[in-house]
């Protein structure tokens, strides 16, 4: 691929798990690698964008040219994605984001034997329904729905939801694809009803089709 048809185009992808901690040493997690947000800031990059990558703990180098913010907590998460926001033409929130965080968080150590029986829990923002409330009309918003079983009911619900220009269905419950794999498969679904199954693939390639999709409407 040659082209660069993202040239003078910002980019902002969120990548990775956050970590909701409990104490030093103990947090609410997911299996999610950032491998999926780190192949979207490849293929931005390549294809001529700035790339913003806020991503989570990573085990992996972030390519020179994009310009990288590590965070941990969907709170961190937020403010980053939020500040970042007004500088970017397209938005990708790719991140699995903790849906709950637990209530208290102690500067030490919890002893084993002082661990709650049960662990009280709170909300954490929903950052991708916050940034939709703030874009210009400009700014395309696209999220990601990781599922299991059908997963397009979910992914459309979540497209309305959260008021996202585009959404990708996201199976995680195949073999090679999801969580942590090199490859991926997924369905992009809009706005307008538009409907694009991917087969298995790269993620990187899985990256190049959907700006190829995002791109074709309009960015
Ligand atoms: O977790 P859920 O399936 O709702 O995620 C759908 C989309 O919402 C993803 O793009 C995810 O990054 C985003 N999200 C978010 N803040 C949350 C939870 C999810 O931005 N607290």
């Amino acid at each position: 691929r040659g082209k660069r048809d993202l040239a003078g185009k910002r980019v902002l992808i969120s990548a990775g798990g956050t970590r909701e901690y409990l104490d030093p040493v103990r947090f609410i997690g997911n299996p999610s690698t950032g491998k999926m947000g780190l192949a979207l800031a490849q293929a931005a990059l390549h294809r001529g964008a700035s790339v913003t990558l806020v991503h989570g703990p990573a085990n992996w180098e972030v390519p020179l040219g994009v310009q990288a913010i590590s965070v941990i907590s969907a709170d961190q998460m937020q403010q980053v994605m939020l500040k970042s926001l007004p500088n970017a033409d397209a938005i990708i929130m790719s991140a699995a984001v903790a849906d709950v965080k637990p209530r208290d968080y102690s500067t030490e150590k919890l002893p084993k034997r002082s661990l709650p029986q049960t662990l009280p829990l709170e909300p954490v923002p929903d950052i991708v329904t916050q940034l939709a409330q703030l874009k210009k009309p400009h700014q395309r918003l696209i999220g990601f729905a990781a599922q299991t079983g059908d997963i397009i009911t979910p992914a459309l619900e979540k497209l309305h939801n959260k008021n996202l220009d585009v959404i990708v269905a996201n199976p995680i419950d195949l073999p090679d694809s999801g969580f942590g794999s090199d490859n991926n498969q997924a369905i992009f679904l809009d706005l307008q009803g538009h409907k694009l199954e991917i087969a298995p693939c790269t993620k990187l390639q899985m990256a190049h089709h959907l700006f190829d999709f995002v791109i074709s409407e309009g960015i």
